[in-house]
């Protein structure tokens, strides 16, 4: 089973300790690629150097909704350097949260998702976009940038929500809340979404699945969402470890 994890931070600090052989070991314990996605300037940078390391990790870059605070033109200009790099494969992580109340202010994260939204515009490279507790705001600032496309991470929203995006050729992020138990959206939201649009992402080191929550997160965890995920779709793991690789594939423009 040959798996592509499109969502793993491993510049975090949590990885410090062990970085280097846990990205060793990914390939053998069959994760063939990764995305790590940038949360400001200095862990995009992070994140490019991984890539520039490891031949199996690719990068985005971005500014994320909680990590914006004071961010402007030298770092949307960083940003914008970076993506010029072989490796960088997407502008994210971005977008809006709205759920803890010490982020930068609601019209400031809309202002950075916006111009980063437009810059993916003009480079013509997908987003990877987070969207907590800003369900509305979210749907509505990516209609404004038609020609921008990429996976909402970890989607939580409605299967309403899913549906109008889907139909605007988006992509869905399934992660390890898809294994707890209070999991009630999730299931709906599965299966209403095309196989050809559906992506497994771990978040590592966050949103551990079950049996492993709690702890820190890696990409080898990620059978456990495919599980879930192809028994929700009635299809073997096999299948849908393969239909969610070629997908990031396509959307990432990886051969
Ligand atoms: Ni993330």
């Amino acid at each position: 089973m040959l798996l592509f994890d499109t969502h793993a931070h491993y510049d975090d600090d949590a990885f410090a300790p062990d970085r280097a052989e846990v990205l060793s070991a990914l390939p053998a314990a069959g994760v063939a690629l990764v995305v790590d996605p940038g949360c400001d300037a200095a862990s995009s940078r992070a994140a490019v150097a991984l890539a520039e390391q490891f031949p199996h990790v690719y990068a985005a870059v971005g500014l994320h909704p909680e990590n914006c605070h004071g961010a402007g033109d030298a770092e949307l200009e960083e940003i914008r350097r970076l993506c010029g790099h072989k490796k960088v494969v997407a502008i994210g992580e971005i977008g809006l949260d709205y759920y803890w109340q010490e982020n930068p202010p609601r019209d400031f994260q809309r202002e950075i998702f916006r111009r980063q939204l437009a810059l993916a515009g003009e480079l013509r490279l997908p987003v990877i976009v987070h969207d907590r507790d800003a369900h509305g705001d979210a749907l509505a600032i990516v209609a404004d940038y038609l020609e921008v496309r990429g996976v909402f991470h970890c989607f939580s929203g409605s299967p309403e929500m899913a549906a109008e995006l889907l139909k605007r050729g988006w992509f869905l992020g399934f992660d390890g809340p898809i294994t707890y138990k209070n999991a009630r959206r999730a299931p709906e939201v599965a299966a209403i979404t095309p196989l050809e649009r559906m992506l497994v992402e771990t978040d590592s080191p966050y949103l551990a699945p079950v049996p492993c929550r709690g702890k820190r997160n890696d990409s080898r965890n990620l059978p456990y969402i495919v599980e879930t995920l192809a028994r929700w779709k009635g299809i073997s793991p096999e299948e849908l470890a393969r239909c969610t690789c070629e997908n990031g594939k396509r959307l990432f423009g990886l051969e």
